[in-house]
């Protein structure tokens, strides 16, 4: 049995490093990944004044101790949307703030109306001005009513990260459920925040008037969990996948149960993986916000279908572009139609070895998934997009027995 440990969530590294804002003492994050999305926002919050120390790969400790000017310009956001979050925080702390917008991306239009409604709600003025938008609050943030139309894992981040230090009470309905967000609220509450219900739709925030330091370990990556669980599935192996929480990925276990995949959680933070059979059974999969199946492990479920004795649907329901991946996929042979926000895998006995594209960082693990699936050699281009989100990604799976290399790309 092989064995690999999972780092800490890069979605919920980035909105921690975010919260460093906040005040004026050091916050140490630790079970942090290293990536290119954290080194990114570590760059951003340096400039915009932050002091970012990272002594060792999985520790860093930011300070914002005395910030600049609250300016984020377009090139430190528009490659990473989660950098837009610095907009509240600096906002709470500043009173203003001239944050780029991100702009659309490979999965979608990714608007960030609902951010920039709950900030409104809290007593911003915000303008949109030659692709930034422009917010002040002379007054300071104060409390709101705020209910999501849909559910937004950034604005519920987002207000989260602005209310803490609002004036009075801001209650946050219809509120993401994902574990980074409980994971973010337990950060802040360890700074002196006040907020009630973590982990429900509906969570009550008391502003305080100022957060303090704090030592906080980022929660285990699920997306990186499942993804080397999916790994297993597609080809016939036996890992026991340690360091994750095998309850975030209840969706994900009821699925991969459903191909005939054997699924063993050992204990809070093992799950034991055995597929023993050379090719799954067919299964449907709609995404949903979390508890639902992670748009974040769609790509890398289709990966493993297409190879399925028979026909399964994927219905993604969160971003209207997220099957890019699935003419790279047919490249290697699978069988896919896509119509809309449906694709239609029909599973085949084999896959072939071919040059493919990555587009997106999910995407981009779909494809090594399928590629070791494959007969023959597969040679995933573009592959920077991994190193935002997957550390050491072929260093752990050749430990698991895989042929992977790196030819050339950063990493
Ligand atoms: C987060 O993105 C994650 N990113 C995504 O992971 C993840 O796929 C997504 O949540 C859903 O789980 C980070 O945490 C950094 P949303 P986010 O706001 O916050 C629409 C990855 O691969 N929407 O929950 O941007 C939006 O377009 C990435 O690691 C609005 O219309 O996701 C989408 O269709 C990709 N207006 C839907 O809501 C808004 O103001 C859900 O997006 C905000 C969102």
């Amino acid at each position: 049995m092989g064995r690999v440990r999972i780092n800490g969530a890069k979605n919920s590294a980035l909105k921690l490093m975010a919260a460093a804002l906040l005040c004026d003492e050091p916050l140490v994050l630790t079970n942090m990944p290293d990536l290119a999305d954290t080194r990114f926002m570590a760059h951003l919050l340096g400039h915009l004044g932050v002091e970012v120390e990272r002594s060792d790969p999985a520790q860093m400790t930011l300070c914002a101790r005395a910030l600049g000017a609250p300016f984020a310009p377009y090139d430190l956001v528009r490659k990473m949307r989660a950098t837009f979050n610095v907009l509240g925080p600096l906002l709470a702390r500043h009173g203003q703030a001239r944050v780029s917008l991100p702009g659309g991306c490979a999965i979608g239009a990714r608007p960030v109306d609902l951010h920039l409604k709950a900030l409104e709600a809290m007593g911003a003025q915000i303008r949109l001005e030659e692709g930034y938008a422009v917010a002040e609050a002379p007054k300071g943030l104060h409390g709101a009513q705020i209910s999501f139309p849909f559910v937004s894992v950034g604005a519920t981040e987002h207000a989260m990260l602005a209310a803490v230090l609002a004036r009075g009470e801001t209650v946050l309905d219809n509120a993401a459920r994902e574990p980074e967000i409980a994971d973010l609220a337990h950060c802040l509450i360890a700074m002196g925040a006040k907020i009630e219900g973590v982990g429900t739709a509906r969570m009550v925030i008391t502003g305080v008037s100022r957060l303090g330091g704090t030592t906080h370990a980022v929660v285990a990556d699920r997306i990186e969990a499942g993804t080397y669980a999916l790994a297993v599935a597609a080809t016939s192996g036996d890992v026991l996948i340690e360091n994750c929480v095998p309850g975030h990925l209840g969706a994900l276990w009821d699925r991969m149960r459903a191909i005939g995949v054997q699924v063993e959680p050992q204990g809070d933070t093992c799950v034991r993986i055995l597929q023993s059979q050379e090719r799954c059974s067919a299964a449907d999969m709609e995404t949903q916000a979390y508890p639902g199946f992670p748009t974040d492990l769609q790509a890398q479920f289709m990966a493993v279908l297409c190879r399925a004795k028979g026909a399964s649907i994927i219905r993604e329901t969160i971003f209207e572009n997220r099957f890019m991946h699935a003419p790279e996929l047919s490249r290697l042979g699978a069988d896919i139609t896509v119509h809309g926000r449906e694709a239609v895998v029909r599973g085949v006995s084999e896959l072939h070895g071919a040059p493919v594209m990555a587009t997106d960082l999910r995407a981009s693990v779909s494809l090594v998934i399928a590629g070791l699936a494959a007969k023959g050699q597969t040679e995933v281009n573009r592959v920077y997009h991994l190193d935002r989100g997957f550390e050491g990604l072929e260093r752990k799976l050749s430990a698991l027995g895989a042929d992977i290399e790196r030819v050339s790309g950063a990493s």
